[in-house]
């Protein structure tokens, strides 16, 4: 499609490629749209409105919330909550399943978002976002529960997310590659600015948090050494290193010219009961899809997070992501014979 579509023309011809489609998806997405632009002029007001700063409560992670973590949610709430595009809503800020109100109607879709990823940034006015994913709800189910939730990523029929930097900018996909839209303040109005992105296959770029290089197991610890050995090491080329602590950042960092983001189990994360830090289904599963969409690969080291069979909403996994080889390299170096 043309550069500079609006997204609401793009998802509309989107549709119109497919038979019998009702509208209800285009729909959809325009709601996720409106919340991404409302929350973009909070998180640029910040100070002026007063949204920055603690909110005095933990969330079901454990994790302190920012005003803007509730803020957030709560405007994904209203903009897709009474529209008749969801049959329901999970969220990193909610415990369990958001049911639509009494009287709602009812749509054929789930979603599962992180309203405010990277939230720890926000008062050092580093770039955050927001990550969507969207699945089909179970025909016949009026009160979609958990269990409803927890299909693997490879079931996703969209993915997205929308990243408040110096631009605003939403990233989608619907499954046939990956587009970007940049927000035209005066116009209000997403416009088409990149399509067919693809990840360049070789990276000599890495993301990683080193403050918990004492917890990592051996196959990171060797990538990691490599990569730091640079040319003079036995992937003989020299690494460049970057960690914004916004996952948004650093997969847009990667869509644009290639890299590889780990965020793996440890040592610490384990010995609190956790198989890693992030998400699996507001994090994980919806960056993986766009990620592979765009020619690159995601995995915990392990196994294609794709595929992963998630047992808990909440769930945490390790994450590998980005370059190809790269991400190839360090899964390869998981396997048994490799890292004995
Ligand atoms: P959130 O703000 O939604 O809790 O997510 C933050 C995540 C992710 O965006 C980032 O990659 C990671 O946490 C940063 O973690 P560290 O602070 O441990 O580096
Ligand atoms: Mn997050
Ligand atoms: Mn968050």
């Amino acid at each position: 499609m043309r550069i500079g579509t609006t997204l609401t023309q793009y998802i509309i011809r989107k549709q119109q490629e497919v038979d019998g489609a009702s509208g209800e998806f285009t729909g959809l997405l325009n709601d996720i749209a409106v919340a991404c632009k409302k929350i973009a002029d909070l998180v640029n007001k910040g100070a002026l409105v007063n949204v920055l700063g603690s909110a005095g409560a933990e969330n079901v992670q454990g994790e302190q919330q920012k005003k803007l973590d509730v803020i957030s949610n709560d405007l994904m709430i209203e903009a897709l909550a009474c529209n008749g595009h969801i049959a329901a809503l999970a969220s990193e800020e909610m415990d369990g399943v958001y049911q639509l109100p009494e009287g709602a109607r009812r749509g054929r879709y789930l979603v599962l978002c992180d309203p405010l990823d990277g939230s720890s940034n926000i008062d050092v006015n580093v770039s955050v976002g927001t990550i969507f994913s969207i699945l089909k709800a179970p025909e016949d189910i009026e009160f979609p529960e958990v269990a409803d939730f927890l299909e693997p990523g490879t079931e996703q029929v969209a993915a997205g997310y929308c990243l408040y930097g110096p631009s605003t900018l939403l990233v989608l996909t619907t499954g046939e590659g990956v587009s970007m839209f940049t927000l035209d303040r005066d116009f209000g109005e997403f416009l088409l600015t990149r399509s067919r992105v693809r990840i360049p296959e070789d990276s000599q770029e890495f993301a990683i948090n080193c403050s918990n290089q004492r917890f990592w197991e051996d196959p990171v610890q060797r990538y990691i050494a490599e990569c730091q050995q640079g040319a003079d090491g036995p992937l003989g080329k020299n690494f460049n290193m970057r960690w914004v602590a916004s996952m948004v950042a650093e997969v847009h960092r990667i869509l644009t010219r290639g890299g590889v983001f780990l965020y793996p189990g440890d040592s610490k994360l384990k010995a609190a009961g956790k198989a890693g830090k992030l998400r699996l289904m507001y994090e994980a599963n919806p960056m993986a899809m766009i990620v592979e969409q765009a020619g690159g690969a995601a995995t915990t080291g392990r196994e294609r997070i794709l595929e992963i069979q998630p047992e808990e909403l909440h769930q945490r996994v390790p994450v590998i992501l980005g370059s190809r080889n790269e991400v190839e390299r360090v899964t390869g170096y998981h396997l048994p014979a490799e890292s004995a």
